[in-house]
């Protein structure tokens, strides 16, 4: 992937969506999505949060691979170049900076829920959940919560893992080795989902899930979902543009756009189905946040057959999908800095993770030690979480759909995406007017919200 000397391409376009799919599906799916529907009123955050993939987040998508596959660098210098060729300002190389910028804050918490996936593979592993109730289950949770150094040495872990992985440069093997392993994580889900069904709760987590209460609309739940679009995605961070950078001019980027959403999507509503009829069977909050998977899941795997060697299965599968994002995460920090600075790639990586991994010591303090410090009401954790999912991602989305549907010559980019007029008339409604004016408007509207 990140073979830069030549600037390596894509071998196959399987390949490449692997990639994409890979750095897509992760905790976002399995482990924010299911909390934030909890924390926002279910199914009116489900609904938003499908408007946000289709509207905002698929033109995004396409404009930042076109904007990589044109520069074919790394995003500041893609973003600079492509400006450049139309005689547009190199300042809009800022855009990419920002996206580095928050790919690092992004993986500071990543890697301490990481952490907590890790972990979860070692308790339920040694089978601590077998036959214990919610209070029990929950009990581990905030135990773990609790204590600065467990959570530190998990955390360690996985970003030590993420930062090996990106710094031997072996990121092309562990795609390959996701082509098998997300599979798996595809059926364990569905296994959990045959044994909601059969356990019950499963026509209330659907109702949660897809019917919607509007009087629970709001601005909050607006800004969440698109936040949560941008996310789970990818977007906003100059990682598509990367990744865009090693695409060749044969792949279909909308078609390669729908194929990375669907299955995105599908992830994240398994999980959802997965989870939401184990809280509701044993009476657990769905507005409990970042623990929602780590007190529900463990009481399922608890109580069913198999449920030790299927939960640790699951954890571990969850560890690996969180990996093949969290490399995505780290790569371009790592690549910048090996590019601006004298460092070598391996200086470059650990320099980067280091101050990462500093960053996410502070994020998990705010669960214990630190829990009294907050600034504007948040933590650490939920303050660089909210940073970037709520500002950092959807402002520089902004910036690189306003760059591909005003600022660069659209004959090109009809002819690149290769469409028929009348599709074309369809993209520029939703690149030029559509997409922006929804990111802006979410904004308004949660300002407007806040005051
Ligand atoms: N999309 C990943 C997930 O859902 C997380 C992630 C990887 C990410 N790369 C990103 C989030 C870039 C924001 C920006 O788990």
């Amino acid at each position: 992937m990140s073979n830069k000397q030549d600037h390596a391409q894509w071998s196959s376009s399987f390949g490449f969506v692997l990639a994409a799919v890979g750095s897509a599906v992760g905790l976002g799916n399995i482990w924010k999505f299911p909390y934030m529907v909890g924390e926002s009123g279910g199914a009116v955050f489900v609904i938003t949060y499908l408007f946000c993939i289709a509207l905002i987040g698929f033109p995004i998508l396409v404009a930042e691979w076109l904007i990589g596959r044109r520069g074919q660098k790394n995003p500041i210098n893609s973003f600079e170049d492509v400006a450049a060729s139309e005689g547009k300002s190199r300042a809009w190389g800022i855009v990419g900076g920002a996206g580095i910028l928050g790919g690092f804050i992004v993986l500071s918490f990543y890697s301490v829920i990481g952490g907590w996936a890790l972990n979860y593979v070692t308790k339920i592993g040694s089978g601590s959940f077998v036959g214990q109730n919610s209070d029990a289950v929950a009990a581990v949770f905030d135990a773990m919560l609790a204590s600065p150094g467990t959570l530190t040495i998990w955390h360690t872990v996985f970003m030590a893992l993420t930062a090996i992985i990106v710094g031997v440069g072996v990121a092309g093997g562990i795609e390959k080795a996701a082509k098998v392993l997300m599979p798996l994580l595809g059926v364990i889900l569905l296994v959990i989902l045959g044994y909601n069904i059969l356990n019950g709760g499963f026509g209330q987590a659907v109702s949660y899930l897809f019917t919607p209460d509007m009087s629970k609309m709001n601005s909050g739940v607006l800004l969440a979902a698109l936040g949560h679009a941008f996310f789970t995605l990818s977007l906003g961070m100059g990682i598509m543009v990367a990744y865009g950078s090693y695409m060749g001019r044969e792949f279909n980027l909308l078609k390669t756009a729908r194929t990375v959403i669907i299955l995105d999507t599908v992830f994240a509503l398994a999980a959802g189905l997965a989870i939401f009829p184990i809280i509701f069977v044993n009476g657990l909050d769905p507005a409990a946040g970042p623990g929602l998977i780590f007190v529900s899941l463990p009481i399922a795997f608890g109580s069913m057959t198999g449920g030790t060697l299927i939960g640790t299965l699951f954890f571990l599968l969850i560890t690996f999908a969180a990996l093949t994002s969290s490399i995505s995460l780290l790569e371009p920090s790592v690549e910048f800095l090996e590019e601006r600075t004298s460092l070598n790639r391996t200086m470059s990586t650990i320099v980067a993770s280091v101050v990462i991994w500093l960053l996410g010591v502070a994020a998990l303090l705010s669960f214990n030690l630190w829990s009294e410090f907050t600034i504007m009401g948040n933590g650490v954790f939920d303050l660089l979480d909210k940073l970037t999912s709520k500002f950092m991602l959807p402002l520089t989305g902004l910036a690189a759909i306003i760059f591909v549907g005003w600022v660069l010559a659209q004959d090109s980019i009809k002819a690149e995406l290769g469409m028929s007029d009348g599709a074309w008339k369809a993209w520029q409604i939703v690149a030029k007017f559509i997409a922006p004016i929804g990111v802006v408007i979410v904004f308004i509207s949660s300002l407007i919200g806040a005051a």
